[in-house]
């Protein structure tokens, strides 16, 4: 008798157990996300990322659990592919996506569309084309032209409007992201018409590309300081990392920043904030990674929750000075 007892009672804990596991009873839901991040080695994203994590912590009361999958897309668009593929394999309920090629989001949405798992695309905007594909997709970002717009206006509103040299005209350096990002495209633009639209006179000495990376906005600045000088008034960097590597440059170039030269970044990461604290850097415009990674996993919750979700969710830039 006390066997036939031990016996039906470890059946009903196997059961017990199998319903927990299940993730479906038991009273606990466990919702599958999969998150992929276009490169795990860039400033702002880590940032991001570690919120997104954090935030999704925070939602799980004592039944409903998250089981966060994040994976580092590598830069590589076959390699977040494969991602993608396994993430719909293992059946997740939502995804989070962090586009390596912004034009690549098409081939994405169909096969989400296709296993039904709705996405919320973030930081990398698809087109609108793209965004149309399907209504289980949504977008949260920040418009870039705000953030293009409040760098020309924080050069702008200084005592000399940025011609730090006093030659008449505002010559500047532009160290770009990676030109395929709106980010890149717009911070470029609208820094520059910020300054344009004051009526300021603006020259411009020299624009490449640093994708994001504070080795390359040092190669950069320095190669740009060589070459013209003094003749540069403003470095924009269209983000803080490249700014990060210009300061070095700046400093290696013998020039100073607030004396002969000015410097503004985009993202306000702690390591700028500390660098405008310390003089190294005129001002920078807050990326805000808190509020965006919290409004794309609210958006995953209400996917999952089948709940509508808005296709475009805006999150706003500040200026930090
Ligand atoms: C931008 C950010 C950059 C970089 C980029 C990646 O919004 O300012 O620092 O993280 O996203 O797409």
């Amino acid at each position: 008798m006390k066997k036939l007892c031990a016996l039906v009672l470890a059946g009903i804990m196997l059961i017990a157990l199998a319903a927990g596991c299940s993730g479906g009873d038991g009273g606990v839901k466990t919702y599958k996300v999969g998150v992929s991040i276009y490169k795990y080695d860039d400033n702002f994203m880590t940032l991001y990322r570690q919120e997104i994590e954090s935030y999704f912590k925070t939602l799980e009361t004592d039944t409903v659990k998250y089981n966060v999958t994040m994976m580092d897309g590598k830069g590589d668009m076959v390699e977040q592919t494969n991602q993608v593929e396994n993430f719909i394999a293992q059946k997740v309920d939502v995804m989070i996506i962090n586009l390596v090629q912004s034009s690549s989001a098409a081939t994405i949405t169909d096969k989400a569309k296709a296993a039904n798992i709705p996405v919320v695309y973030i930081n990398r905007e698809p087109s609108a084309d793209d965004m149309n594909g399907w209504d289980k997709i949504s977008y949260v970002g920040a418009d870039a032209k705000q953030s293009g717009t409040y760098q020309g206006e924080i050069i702008r509103d200084l005592a000399d409007n940025g011609d730090i040299n006093g030659d008449g005209v505002v010559s500047y350096v532009m160290l770009v992201g990676d030109p395929e990002n709106t980010d890149a495209q717009y911070r470029t633009e609208y820094s520059i018409k910020a300054l344009t639209d004051a009526g300021i006179a603006v020259e411009k000495l020299f624009e490449q590309r640093g994708d994001w990376d504070t080795a390359k906005g040092q190669e950069l600045a320095a190669n740009a300081l060589a070459q013209f000088g003094g003749q540069i008034d403003v470095i924009f960097a269209n983000n803080d990392g490249m700014a990060m590597g210009a300061i070095q440059a700046i400093k290696t170039a013998g020039r100073t920043v607030g004396q002969d030269i000015y410097l503004v970044g985009v993202d306000a990461i702690p390591e700028a904030v500390d660098a405008i604290a310390a003089g190294d850097m005129t001002g920078t415009v807050l990326n805000d990674h808190i509020g965006q990674s919290h409004t794309a996993v609210d958006a995953a919750v209400r996917y999952m929750s089948s709940e509508s979700v808005d296709k475009y969710l805006w999150v706003n830039y500040q200026k930090v000075q």
